[in-house]
């Protein structure tokens, strides 16, 4: 039996902007992760993966099921006869929570499968497959989820663009916490393109300006002006909200966060839901965390990008 595994990732910053061009910056989080098991079956390929509440024969499964394509994609690009397999996928990463879940099963098969066939994938390989899942997850994906776990390494991510990545000056820690609500990004994706045909000005300017803000992001990571780059959180906060993405529950934690001395909060992917991560000195990591919690976060996750 092979294992292999994919992290989770957050977008510190540019998430929905990225799909209109505009830079993002995201990292991968090794604290979560989907692991993958392949054995030898004895018919056909069986998938178990409780999170999803899926165990079945992959002939059964709709052609657009992500993991259908993915294993299917995966056989059609290496010429590998299909053999009889037994996959299992678990996964610490929570489903439509903004943190890659969707993205790190496909890498993680990918991982799985070569290692189980014992031929190498080149992570643009594993990363162009992942790309077409994706499409099923959100419609019109910018491809960062798929690039930063594929490739495992911070990205400063332009749709289209040759992979840029960036150096941290001071490592900083940042914390994710969960609001518990799951919400699909394809829908609020789906709401912001309504958003910017009915009104181009208005919403391509926020999107606009978020691409202004990760610009300076980066610069303040490479510089380690963390107090510059918290207040960079908040502003793409404000424009996330803007553009429809943020809920109450993430205002809540991140207001939590901010007035418990945070040096900046936001969103991290999709929105509506999901998770909100908050820039922190090391000192206020501990008292940060447990009003996050008292103030209903599911979990909070530590994470210092270096
Ligand atoms: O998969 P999520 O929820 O982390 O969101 C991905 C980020 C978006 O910018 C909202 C969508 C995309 O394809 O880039």
């Amino acid at each position: 039996m092979i294992t292999a595994s994919a992290s989770g990732k957050i977008i510190l910053f540019g998430e929905h902007a990225v799909v209109y061009g505009q830079p993002a910056i995201a990292v991968p989080v090794e604290q979560v992760a989907t692991t993958v098991q392949i054995e030898q079956g004895t018919k056909g390929i069986w998938i178990d993966a409780p999170g999803i509440s899926l165990s079945a024969d992959l002939s059964t499964l709709a052609a657009t099921h992500p993991i259908k394509k993915v294993i299917l994609d995966f056989f059609e690009l290496t010429n590998i006869p299909q053999t009889a397999l037994k996959i299992q996928v678990t996964s610490t990463i929570p489903i439509a929570s903004g943190l890659g879940s969707g993205a790190a099963v496909s890498v993680a098969l990918l991982r799985g499968l070569s290692l189980f066939f014992k031929i190498t994938l080149t992570a643009e390989q594993i990363n162009a497959i992942a790309f077409e899942a994706e499409k099923i997850h959100h419609g019109t994906p910018s491809g960062i989820d798929n690039t930063v776990i594929a490739f495992s390494r911070p990205v400063y991510y332009i749709k289209n663009q040759r992979l840029e990545t960036f150096t941290v000056k001071r490592p900083f820690h940042i914390l994710i916490a969960d609001t518990g609500i799951s919400a699909l990004t394809k829908v609020a994706v789906g709401d912001v393109r309504a958003l910017v045909e009915r009104d181009p000005i208005v919403y391509g300017n926020w999107i606009e300006q978020i691409g202004q803000i990760v610009s300076s992001a980066k610069t303040c990571i490479e510089d380690g002006e963390l107090i510059e780059l918290g207040s960079l959180m908040t502003q793409n906060q404000t424009a996330l909200s803007h553009l429809t993405v943020s809920s109450p529950e993430l205002d809540t934690l991140i207001t939590t966060a901010m007035s418990h001395g945070a040096l900046g909060a936001k969103l991290s992917g999709g929105g509506r839901g999901g998770n909100c991560i908050a820039l922190v000195d090391e000192s206020s990591i501990e008292k940060v965390t447990a009003e996050l919690l008292k103030a209903g976060a599911k979990n909070v996750v530590h994470t210092l990008i270096t």
